[in-house]
């Protein structure tokens, strides 16, 4: 008789889990890393490893891990009230507190907030609000949103559709019907040489407004925005970008929807991305750092704007039709407030504008003399070095030598967790907020090692040639 053997976590994880955003062919060969712990920065594997994240978790823990007193908040509200919904009028204390305290902090004229579970379905939401704000105003045709190549909204089929990734798209059947996508503000790779910042922002409106006269103004709704872009490249806009885009956009009454899921709570040194770029939206997307990624809430926060005909519509229209189980769930909210607290009354909100700035210089100070480091960019506490084959003339690297994902595997053995974004050798840093200098030295040293090795092999294959 042969005796049966208990399989181990690796085994069973390569065995039981579909794994989002992996390769189905590379995780069987090389299986699952296991985290155990988290305090700070610092993660712990299964195996007693320690890691330093440099990306917050998938740009999230805000507030950095194991912080008590959320997870007591979170404990507390579970005993007291676990659950309950928030359909036909149902409510809880911690989603009113909640909503009422983020109607204090997101910029603009903003009036309610609906909740939801992940970036994702709050940006599907988005576009359910944008379509019935429309029909209750009696503009049944206007429906199409625009949003641009190479941001990421989500991956649910609405959000995934209004993502700017062609592998989002690709063997899905998406994009749906009536998303448009225009061009992203890519200044190092896209605007000809000599162009200022200016006329650079000012072509993209232009190129904005033309291809909303194209589809016919009283069909385009919406347009909708990272304040920065984060996976599609980490894209800082140029001077004046969302001044121009929102003029062309009241020209033609399409509202304005900023995706805060990475730049909300801090990311970039205020509160919110729009307040740094003077964006005054209709509609704000907000997830991540609501919660520090301690439990998965979303919300909407709908402007003045867009309430006064919901409100108006609904006695002819009926219920609002539109919900999560999980909408307003009370730990979710518990966890919100206790997140915002800790980010708020440690002010990690200005640590992430004085420790960015250092992060900033340090990465541009110790890498941009480094050959294949084509452009450093970033604000706050996100950053984006992009990878080059030949500096001078900007040549991207041979996509199949995939030198950003070695890279990130790199730190990875040294310790160091950072992002190889998914496309255009791009790597990404967004580190907690409660990051120091030290940590910032150990994560620009890490990464400016791992790009020099990386370099190195590449040069002894013959794959690549500094210049
Ligand atoms: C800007 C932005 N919007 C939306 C999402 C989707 O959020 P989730 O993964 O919680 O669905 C993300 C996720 O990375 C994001 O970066």
């Amino acid at each position: 008789m042969t005796a049966k053997t208990t399989p181990t976590l690796e085994t069973l994880d390569k065995e039981r889990v579909l794994h989002p955003a992996t390769s189905i062919a590379d995780h069987l060969r090389t299986g699952p890393r296991i985290m155990a712990e988290g305090s700070g920065l610092t993660l712990t594997d299964v195996n007693g490893r320690r890691y330093l994240d440099a990306v917050a978790g998938l740009w999230c823990v805000n507030i950095g891990y194991g912080r008590t007193e959320v997870a007591d908040a979170m404990g507390a509200q579970a005993r007291r009230l676990a659950y309950y919904h928030t359909f036909s009028s149902m409510s809880n204390e911690p989603q009113i507190r909640l909503a009422d305290r983020l109607l204090g902090m997101v910029p603009g004229r903003m009036s309610k907030v609906f909740f939801g579970n992940s970036g994702s379905d709050a940006n599907d939401t988005q576009v359910k609000l944008v379509w019935y704000y429309n029909n209750l105003r009696g503009k049944p045709r206007k429906k199409k949103i625009i949003s641009r190549l190479g941001g990421y909204h989500g991956s649910t089929v609405a959000s995934a559709s209004l993502t700017g990734l062609p592998m989002f798209h690709r063997a899905f059947d998406l994009p749906i019907a009536n998303v448009l996508h225009t061009a992203p503000p890519y200044y190092y790779r896209d605007a000809t040489p000599g162009t200022t910042e200016e006329a650079y922002a000012a072509a993209l409106a232009a190129e904005l407004d033309a291809l909303i006269e194209r589809e016919g103004p009283d069909t385009v709704a919406a347009f909708i925005a990272e304040p920065v872009m984060g996976a599609g490249g980490v894209l800082v806009p140029p001077r004046t970008y969302f001044d121009r885009i929102q003029a062309v956009l009241r020209k033609h009454d399409v509202l304005m929807i900023a995706d805060e899921v990475i730049c909300g709570f801090g990311r970039l040194g205020r509160l919110f991305g729009s307040e740094v770029f003077g964006i005054e939206p209709d509609l704000v997307t907000v997830a991540k750092g609501l919660t520090s990624g301690y439990f998965p809430l979303s919300a909407v926060v709908l402007s003045e704007r867009v309430w006064a005909v919901l409100q108006a519509g609904s006695a002819e229209v009926g219920a609002f039709a539109h919900g999560f189980t999980y909408s307003g769930h009370p730990v979710g909210a518990a966890a919100a407030m206790a997140n915002l607290d800790v980010l708020l009354g440690e002010d990690m909100v200005g640590n992430s504008e004085r420790t960015g700035s250092y992060l900033q210089a340090s990465l541009r100070d110790r890498l941009e003399g480094q050959s294949m480091v084509g452009e450093v960019r970033g604000l706050g506490l996100i950053a984006g070095i992009e990878l080059v084959a030949d500096r001078a003339s900007r040549r991207p690297l041979d996509a199949t030598l995939k030198v950003g994902q070695q890279v990130a595997a790199h730190c990875l053995e040294d310790g160091l967790i950072v992002r190889a974004l998914p496309v255009g050798n791009v790597i990404a840093l967004s580190p907690p907020l409660c990051i120091t200098r030290d940590q910032v030295d150990q994560v620009v040293d890490g990464l400016a090692r791992a790009i020099s090795a990386v370099g190195d092999e590449l040069v002894r294959q013959g794959a690549w040639k500094a210049a």
